[in-house]
């Protein structure tokens, strides 16, 4: 049998080989007999048939010794089924979410990965929620498997001994890519865990980029999303391109970099974007340069939206069924989609024909019923739980992605 690497679970392949054994004797008892009764009550062998008339003492061994049989199967399934619905407390809760078609998990300090990693001889509680149709959560190293149903929450837990990689499947049909939903199960030491767990987070700089932005109040004319109530957006400042105005009232068109930046918060009236007015205050001396420069290189890599929504739409699955390269696949490709026009029908039968701008998109995603592309099924799974940031990030992705109609 395939290694087995949950001790708890030691007692499946127990109840299995049980089962197994018991089946395979009664196959060869029942086989044996059938053909010695063949020969034996041959016609030559037997010309008289022989009427015999019930028998109280047969009836009562071929009742209670196959219901003894059964209930002892019973009971080393239940026993072995009771060490795994049994969590241990204080065991480490790890969120499973599956979806069409691939896994997140999600865990205590928020961190979400597309493999499940813990450490090793650690009890770990997974939450099971599916976001659409029924999943199974199947580890064969474990010998677990348990169905993620809409609606429902379930739970299942597994510790491993062992260190290694582990493969994770979907064993329940879910749908086109349901043989796609595989993902891995990496059992590391203690230490690895923690460094995984609390690294990749963002870095410091980034961070400190945020904070600086906070606490300077950028954000309070400015926003990180797609707003824009006093003040032009900071997302996707890295890769827009603006259209700014010189003081003599000549307009120039510029790809907003460090220099720029640095020149806006020294001097935001020396070259403004096209459309706002020159209200923001200068900054001077009360921003060194130092912090300067960390709040623009935040802004041009981390706040950048390509790279954090191109992330986020791999790790929410939007790219399991949505291509970035003009495929169509299960759902319409992003390429191009952005600016494009789109028929199809709303939830109520009715055509449509709409530009695929941000509300458009913003309506896609958290609302996918309403509107219907042509050609599509409506299939895809309400992500009205994500945050606007998140929304944001993602049209700004697909934005980035490019029009297909010139402006
Ligand atoms: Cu999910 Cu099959």
């Amino acid at each position: 049998m395939y290694p087995q690497i949950f001790t708890a679970a030691e007692g499946v392949d127990q109840a299995f080989l049980i089962i197994l054994g018991f089946a395979v004797f009664i196959l060869v008892a029942v086989t044996v007999t059938m053909l010695y009764f063949l020969w034996r009550y041959h016609y030559t062998r037997n010309p008289q048939p022989t009427d015999i008339k019930g028998s109280v003492s047969l009836e009562i061994i071929w009742t209670v010794l196959p219901t003894l049989i059964v209930l002892g199967l019973f009971w080393t399934g239940w026993t072995s089924f009771k060490a795994m619905r049994t969590i241990p407390e204080g065991a480490m809760i790890v969120g499973v979410e599956g979806r069409m078609w691939s896994w997140r998990f999600t865990y205590d300090n928020g961190k979400t990965s597309k493999e499940l990693v813990i450490p090793v001889d650690t009890p770990v509680k997974l939450a099971l929620t599916t976001r659409d149709v029924i999943h199974s959560f199947y580890v064969p190293a474990m010998r677990v498997k348990w169905d993620l149903v809409p609606g429902m929450d379930s739970d299942a837990w597994i510790q491993s001994d062992t260190l290694g990689d582990y493969d994770i499947f979907c064993a329940e049909y879910c749908g086109l890519k349901h043989a796609d939903m595989i993902t891995i199960l990496r059992v590391v030491d203690q230490e690895e865990f923690d460094t995984w767990l609390n690294g990749e987070e963002e870095p410091a700089e980034e961070k400190l980029g945020m904070s600086l932005l906070e606490d300077f109040g950028c954000f309070d004319c400015h926003s990180m999303d797609l707003s824009e109530d006093a003040a032009p957006t900071l997302l996707d400042l890295g890769s827009r391109e603006e259209t700014v105005v010189l003081p003599d009232g000549t307009e120039k068109k510029i790809r907003p970099d460090e220099a720029y930046i640095r020149q806006s918060v020294r001097d935001p009236g020396a070259a403004l974007v096209k459309g706002w007015d020159d209200m923001m205050p200068p900054y001077g001396d009360e921003l060194s340069d130092a912090q300067l420069g960390i709040m623009a290189s935040y802004l041009l890599k981390g706040g950048q939206g390509k790279d954090k929504g191109q992330a986020l739409a791999d790790e929410l699955g939007c790219l399991g069924c949505h291509t970035d390269d003009g495929s169509d696949d299960v759902g319409p490709t992003f390429l191009g989609l952005y600016g494009s026009e789109r028929k199809g029908k709303t939830s109520d039968g009715k055509p449509y024909v709409l530009k695929a701008d941000d509300d458009y998109i913003r309506e896609a995603i958290l609302n996918p019923s309403a509107e219907v592309p042509e050609g599509y099924d409506d299939q895809m799974p309400a992500f009205d739980d994500l945050d606007k940031g998140s929304v944001d990030q993602l049209i700004g992705y697909i934005r980035s992605l490019g029009k297909k109609d010139a402006e």
